[in-house]
């Protein structure tokens, strides 16, 4: 019997952020958050289970990971053998198809492709809502990657009760995802250390008070794809999140001089008649939102800023799946 799987899944970008955890051990969130998956920014994994096979191993973009990369694999795998019961070692090998080092957190993609295809090679046969809760003890936002679409992860009081459900598929608004990468990247603290850094700060309860009001703001913006109130949202969200970090102990400081420019622009050219917002996760990096047909007049601004290196676009992406594989893995 092959103990065989691969799967793809797509990154995704938070539209109201999570930040810190009430449970660390189980990465339960201390707020929901809402995203949408990106389509194209992905991670395709495949992961072969055998009982000869001596240890785990991981092959990362072609080259073996680094150890701590390959420790918290196993820890994620050794959860995935625990509901299977079945302990063989496994062998990983994963590809990222966006540019390493473009400051593209890859954990949401890796951890719910990686729990797609572990546990489809275990024939454990889980439900969205099972691969989505597992995804999370991997990395939170991973969870946010199995559904598809815009997607709101319920924080939940247990390991059961938080994963993340589709709010709408993706076809249903046509947002895109500019990402302007900012050339000058500094090494970001982990959003691992950074979760437990929240805390530090005394804005973090506020901010974690208020999270339903941005939620139900949020998601009901995205029901009735109502473009001002959902830019208005994001940037007060991704601001109290950005201002959480600034007032941590240490202070996480994570933009860049473009990062500034560009929160100062984007509702500028707003208040001009554009539908264009920010988001800003844990890097300097501003993902610049804005609908299909705007996406040339929105780039050639970016292009005219100062000190971005490079812009990715993304529209609505799909859910997590199974994928088959090339026989000589060249789909990976
Ligand atoms: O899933 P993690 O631990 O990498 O945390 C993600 C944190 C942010 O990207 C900053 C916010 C979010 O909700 O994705």
């Amino acid at each position: 019997m092959t103990m065989q799987a691969s799967a793809r899944s797509y990154s995704n970008i938070a539209f109201i952020k999570y930040w810190g955890n009430k449970d660390e051990g189980l990465r339960l969130p201390a707020n929901g958050s809402i995203s949408m998956n990106l389509n194209g920014i992905e991670t395709v994994t495949s992961v072969n289970f055998g009982p000869a096979l001596q240890k785990d191993t991981l092959t990362l973009n072609s080259n073996p990971a680094a150890p701590d990369q390959l420790q918290r694999v196993s820890r994620h795998l050794d959860a995935i053998r625990a509901r299977a019961e079945v302990d063989h070692s496994a062998e990983i090998v994963s590809r990222n198809n966006f540019p390493a080092g473009a400051g593209i957190a890859s954990s949401a993609s890796a951890f719910s492709a990686l729990t797609v295809a572990a546990s489809a090679a275990l024939k454990l046969d889980l439900e969205e809502q099972e691969l989505s809760a597992l995804s999370r003890l991997g990395s939170g936002s991973a969870c946010r990657s199995i559904p598809e679409g815009y997607v709101e992860w319920i924080a939940g009081e247990d390991h059961e009760s938080s994963y993340a459900i589709s709010i709408a598929p993706p076809e249903h608004w046509d947002l895109v995802d500019l990402v302007a990468i900012v050339s000058r990247e500094h090494k970001p603290i982990g959003s691992t250390t950074g979760h437990r850094l929240a805390w530090s700060s005394p804005l973090q309860q506020a901010r974690v008070i208020d999270a339903p009001r941005r939620l139900d703001i949020c998601r009901a913006a995205i029901l009735a794809r109502d473009f001002p109130v959902f830019a208005e949202i994001i940037e007060q969200d991704a601001l109290m999140m950005h201002s959480v970090m600034l007032t941590s102990n240490p202070s996480l400081v994570y933009w860049a001089p473009p990062t500034l420019t560009m929160i100062k622009a984007v509702p500028q050219w707003r208040a001009d008649g554009i539908p264009v917002s920010f988001t800003i996760d844990a890097g300097p990096n501003v993902h610049v939102i804005t609908t299909s047909e705007y996406v040339p007049v929105v780039r050639q601004f970016l292009k005219d800023l100062d000190g971005i290196s490079e812009i990715l676009a993304a529209g609505v992406g799909g859910k997590a799946h199974l994928i088959q594989p090339a026989a000589d893995g060249a789909s990976l």
